[in-house]
């Protein structure tokens, strides 16, 4: 038995947006008897908790287990962090977070919640994969509602399907809670849509990142260069001289525009612009780093009419109605 709490909230009954997930395992039992109002029209339209999370519902001798929400926060700005992802972080008992997750989205975090810093950047490991899966197994044990906190998409590039696995090998319930990914937002705020008519038809979504670890992807450039009129890469700058000396010998034209957007979204948001002969020279002399996505295709040079309208950090998600008291 399950029950979900309606969208958009608050209720009479379950205000889930002022809640901690104690009062609202206490709120369950009347939570419960609510009608599911996502299923008249076939959409999951709220937040689920699931029974096994709620002492109330449990049955007895059972063993207490909480759930895990795999939850995209992503690229940056709070703005594009999704309804359902804002009230999760907002309630959950422990939030298990990466290195990619905003200072202004942490900073919902319930203020009473554990939170645990599991990122990953280049050379740097916080805790590893299988001590990320250990973490969250042992906190679905401990509390209701545990949140895997990641950047952008949990299922792009992010492991998301991986921990999930885990999770329910070992019957601990679990849900995906999608992102926004960075690979359509850095491109949209620095003024790049990555289809356009005339310009592109088709996308594709690439790792760049070949050369660390003990996981290493065998992208086929030379296949993926005459896939699509447009090639998103995400953790790419490291390895950019062999992407696109890949992608010449695969056919592209020298003068192929390439963009590399870094902290995307984010106040610091900031662009470097050439081509696939020259982007390389252009990274070393100004120096430029990751995290970055790179877009390589003709839709950068849509860049020079539409950056001038790119969203503006921040402006986006502040309420300018009054307070409510
Ligand atoms: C491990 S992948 C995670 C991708 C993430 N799951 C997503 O959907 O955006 C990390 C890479 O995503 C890209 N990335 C994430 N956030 C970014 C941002 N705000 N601006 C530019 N690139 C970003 C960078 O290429 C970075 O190296």
């Amino acid at each position: 038995m399950e029950g979900w709490l309606p969208f958009p909230m608050p209720t009479a009954k379950a205000p889930l947006l002022t809640m901690t997930s104690n009062s609202l395992i206490a709120n369950m039992a009347s939570a419960a008897s609510l009608e599911p109002t996502g299923s008249e029209t076939g959409f999951k339209t709220g937040v689920e908790v699931s029974a096994l999370s709620n002492p109330l519902l449990r049955p007895v001798g059972s063993t207490p287990v909480g759930k895990v929400y795999l939850v995209g926060a992503g690229p940056g700005d709070p703005g594009l962090l999704t309804v359902k992802a804002k009230t999760l972080v907002e309630c959950a008992d422990v939030v298990i977070f990466d290195a990619l997750v905003s200072e202004p989205i942490l900073a919902m975090v319930n203020p009473r919640a554990e939170r645990i810093h599991a990122g990953k950047r280049r050379g740097r490991h916080s805790l590893s994969q299988a001590d990320i899966t250990q973490l969250l197994l042992h906190k679905a044990h401990e509390h209701a509602v545990v949140v895997r906190l990641k950047g952008g998409d949990p299922f792009v590039f992010g492991r998301g399907g991986e921990e999930m696995g885990d999770l329910m090998a070992a019957g601990i319930p679990v849900e995906v809670v999608p992102g926004i990914t960075a690979g359509i937002a850095a491109p949209a705020y620095a003024g790049i849509p990555i289809t356009h008519r005339g310009y592109s038809s088709s996308v594709t979504f690439v790792t760049g990142h070949e050369s660390a670890g003990k996981y290493r992807p065998e992208v086929n450039w030379q296949a993926i260069a005459h896939a699509s009129e447009t090639i998103v890469v995400y953790m790419g700058v490291h390895n950019l001289p062999n992407i696109t000396q890949s992608l010449i010998e695969a056919g592209l034209p020298l003068d192929t525009p390439v963009a590399l957007i870094r902290w995307g979204t984010r106040p610091e948001q900031d662009e470097l612009i050439g081509t696939l002969e020259n982007i390389v020279e252009k990274v070393r002399v100004s120096g430029f780093q990751s995290p970055a996505i790179t877009v390589v295709g003709k839709v950068v040079d849509l860049r020079a009419n539409l950056a001038a309208a790119s969203p503006v950090y921040g402006e986006h998600w502040e309420s300018t109605q009054p307070a409510m008291s």
